[in-house]
């Protein structure tokens, strides 16, 4: 298969995809299908380009596919460590960031404050990539929606997502991406744990652009009704576990389970993982038919070297090096 088009790209970081159109994430799509297509014919697409892990919070799946994407490309990755200690505690991020810079060539970095990733992406030379922070999860949204672009073939326009549960990190990043690419999306939260404002604002425009609706509402069975694609995540995410009793009290009626997917119109069911059966998931649907959370946890993976392709090889004189305001995104 031909070398796919990584030249020219807008966007030096990935810290939301809240700045990406419609457009940069379908060639993320077009470019992950050609890595995923042929993996051994790019083996040296990205030769000896070193990557920075740097991880505050557990992970296995971004861990492993963005130290293996790098790895298929023919660079490779260093893992730091920083699950037991914060961000800027030893020394400052901006420091960390101009360090790094003299290392390596791309930085992807998993925080507690989302601050932080824009920090490193100020102040980085370097292209930075949000492997989740406490707002955003950018590269597991491309990878939802790269893999319903597969199961669909490229029709994602028109199709209803509904995200059930908290309204976090991952429901974020899945506002910023699929209205923009046509889908109609419905957020069912209970009070108290809807998605942040300013993304929701933003998702809203996005769709009004677009032409889609964006609905919220608190009733699970009139949110799967008509669904295409139902979503869910943890009940408590990480750096909220002293809530977790909490939560699962106020989230018990947000369980996707076999019947509120009888609602669906035969919907695909999606989860992030790591999942909880029994909690926001039964065994039944996680373990069905319709679940698709292992081939979006393969995705991870080739969606992410495309994300790193098109980053390390995009750049232009016009590739847009500036970050977001720090205000703008902060939750
Ligand atoms: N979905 C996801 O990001 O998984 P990890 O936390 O294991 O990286
Ligand atoms: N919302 C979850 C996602 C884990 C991949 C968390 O932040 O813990």
């Amino acid at each position: 298969m031909k070398t796919p088009d990584c030249t020219h790209f807008p966007h030096q970081d990935l810290a939301s995809l809240a700045e990406w159109s419609a457009e940069d994430i379908q060639r993320v799509f077009a470019v992950a299908a050609a890595l995923k297509a042929d993996p051994e014919g790019h083996r040296s697409l990205l030769d000896g380009k070193r990557v920075a892990l740097i991880f505050e919070k557990d992970s296995l799946r971004t861990r492993m596919t963005f130290d293996l994407g790098i790895q298929q490309l023919g660079g490779s990755a260093v893992y730091l460590d920083h699950r037991h200690e914060r961000l800027g505690a030893r020394e400052s991020v901006p420091d960390m960031a101009h360090n790094l810079e003299r290392w390596v060539d791309l930085i992807v970095a998993r925080t507690y404050r989302h601050r932080h990733v824009l920090e490193l992406a100020k102040h980085a030379s370097v292209p930075v990539v949000n492997g989740l922070s406490e707002l955003l999860h950018p590269c597991q949204a491309l990878a939802d929606l790269m893999t319903l672009h597969e199961k669909w073939d490229g029709q994602l326009a028109g199709k209803k997502l509904v995200y059930i549960g908290d309204g976090n990190n991952t429901c974020h990043s899945l506002l910023h991406a699929a209205p923009k690419l046509g889908m109609n999306v419905t957020v069912c939260t209970p009070e108290g744990y809807e998605p942040n404002f300013k993304v929701m604002e933003t998702a809203r425009e996005a769709a009004r652009v677009a032409g889609v609706t964006l609905e919220h509402t608190s009733d699970p069975q009139e949110a799967a009704t008509g669904a295409h694609a139902v979503y869910t995540d943890v009940w408590a995410s990480m750096g909220q576990e002293d809530e977790t009793e909490e939560r699962a009290a106020v989230f018990i009626d947000y369980q996707v389970d076999e019947d509120l997917m009888s609602y669906t119109d035969d919907a695909f069911f999606m989860h992030c993982l790591p999942a909880h059966r029994g909690q926001e998931v039964t065994a039944g649907v996680l373990d069905g038919p319709a679940s698709i959370v292992f081939d979006i946890a393969e995705n991870r993976l080739h969606a992410q070297k495309a994300v790193m392709a098109l980053l390390l090889l995009g750049q232009t004189p016009d590739t847009n090096a500036t970050s977001p305001a720090l205000e703008e995104v902060t939750a």
